[in-house]
């Protein structure tokens, strides 16, 4: 059998279970990255850890401040006597897994990778599809995740009872998230969860068999199939920003799978009743916050700063035109150019809070 090197694109090997239980399997010498708070909140962590005699255990303070510069050299610094057949763990939310990513991807040219996601966010998309990232200040501004590698995790460890120390925030972060790829890759999941909203490792093991679908076909983005993930994430990263950084991501995905159904419709793409399902179904399951939330944010921003936001999307086309992820259909959604006067002439209504 031909082995694959460490990082390569290999199907998910997703593994349930108490991290008691999993931890067994972990090899002695490992290298773990472990969320500080976490480790707080879950106090059988540490101990179940240090029984497989790891190398070193480097606990992060969770949140963008572990995807800095001097957080990825803490965790280079303690892998370097690891050898190449070492095994590197992440345990916390994406933030502990994008910079664990960096630098097993890093370390010796490339180490095992576990991931134990401990957010909702993480166990529905983060951790799955092999991106890890760091952020970069430039000027004083912090840009998110400019420097990053693929490395895909060998193992993901999910571990239910991580998730009972999560926020109603957290949980319905994961959730929009989870409700977002259903929406527009899976309509049979979607009209069933619409008749009843599905256990929380019900939500998690869909999420993750679509998004691993979807990486599948295209591993390291080089196909853009990958983009249909990013649905609700154009508008989404706006109101992340002007609210800064208030709004927590799946929140500012969430509205911004409303404004996406707006342009849908208005560019003639989504259809009224499917525009309609989808941000009934929002409001029903996951809980999307309303468009009052979209005009309280909407409004205290200056035009000209969200073009800018706009046109310094990564997913800008090649001429800084707006590309846009779109449903066609429930389950079916396509990559479109939008031009900005439509996004103007919705700006009224998401400024008043009412559907355009
Ligand atoms: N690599 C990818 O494909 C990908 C995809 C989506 C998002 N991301 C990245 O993921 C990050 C966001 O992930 P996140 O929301 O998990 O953020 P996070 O890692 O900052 O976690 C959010 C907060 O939850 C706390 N926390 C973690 N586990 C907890 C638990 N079990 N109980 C209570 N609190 C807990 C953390 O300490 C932190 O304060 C962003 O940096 C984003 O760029 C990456
Ligand atoms: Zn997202």
């Amino acid at each position: 059998m031909i082995q694959l090197p460490p990082g390569a694109y290999r199907h998910a090997t997703d593994r349930w279970g108490s991290f008691k239980r999993l931890s067994t399997t972990l090899p002695e010498g490992s290298i773990a990255v472990v969320d500080r708070r976490v480790a707080r909140l879950h106090p059988t962590l540490l101990p179940a850890l240090k029984a497989r005699k790891p190398r070193a255990i480097i606990q992060l303070t969770g949140g963008e401040v572990a995807k800095t510069f001097e957080a990825l050299e803490q965790v280079l610094v303690a892998g370097l006597s690891m050898p190449r057949s070492g095994t590197l763990i992440a345990i916390g939310g994406g933030t502990i897994g994008d910079v664990a990513t960096v630098a097993a991807h890093l370390l010796k040219r490339g180490v095992r990778l576990v991931q134990v996601p401990t957010t909702l966010l993480a166990a529905v998309d983060s951790s799955l599809g092999g991106k890890g990232a760091v952020d970069v200040t430039v000027k004083g501004r912090v840009v998110k995740n400019p420097v990053g590698v693929f490395h895909y995790a060998e193992e993901a460890w999910l571990c239910p009872e991580f998730y009972a120390s999560l926020s109603d925030t957290q949980r319905r972060e994961g959730a929009l998230e989870a409700w977002k790829m259903v929406a527009c890759i899976d309509e049979a999941l979607f009209r069933s969860y619409v008749r009843r909203e599905p256990a929380l490792e019900r939500m998690v093991k869909d999420a993750r068999r679509l998004k691993e679908s979807v990486c599948a076909q295209d591993p390291y983005e080089q196909e853009g199939l990958r983009r249909v993930l990013n649905f609700g994430h154009t508008f989404g990263h706006v109101l992340e920003s002007v609210s800064r950084f208030k709004l927590s991501h799946g929140d500012a995905v969430g509205l911004g799978m409303l404004c996406a159904l707006d342009v849908g419709r208005a560019m003639g793409i989504t259809p009224e009743d499917v525009a309609s399902q989808v941000e009934d179904a929002l409001h029903e399951g996951p809980g999307v916050l309303g468009r009052k939330r979209t005009a309280e944010l909407l409004k205290r921003a200056k035009l000209n700063d969200v073009t800018a936001l706009l046109s310094a999307d990564k997913k800008a086309g090649r001429g800084g035109e707006l590309r846009m992820v779109l449903i066609t259909d429930i389950g079916n959604a396509v990559v479109r150019d939008v031009s900005e006067d439509v996004w103007r002439k919705l700006w009224p209504a998401w400024t008043r809070g009412v559907r355009p």
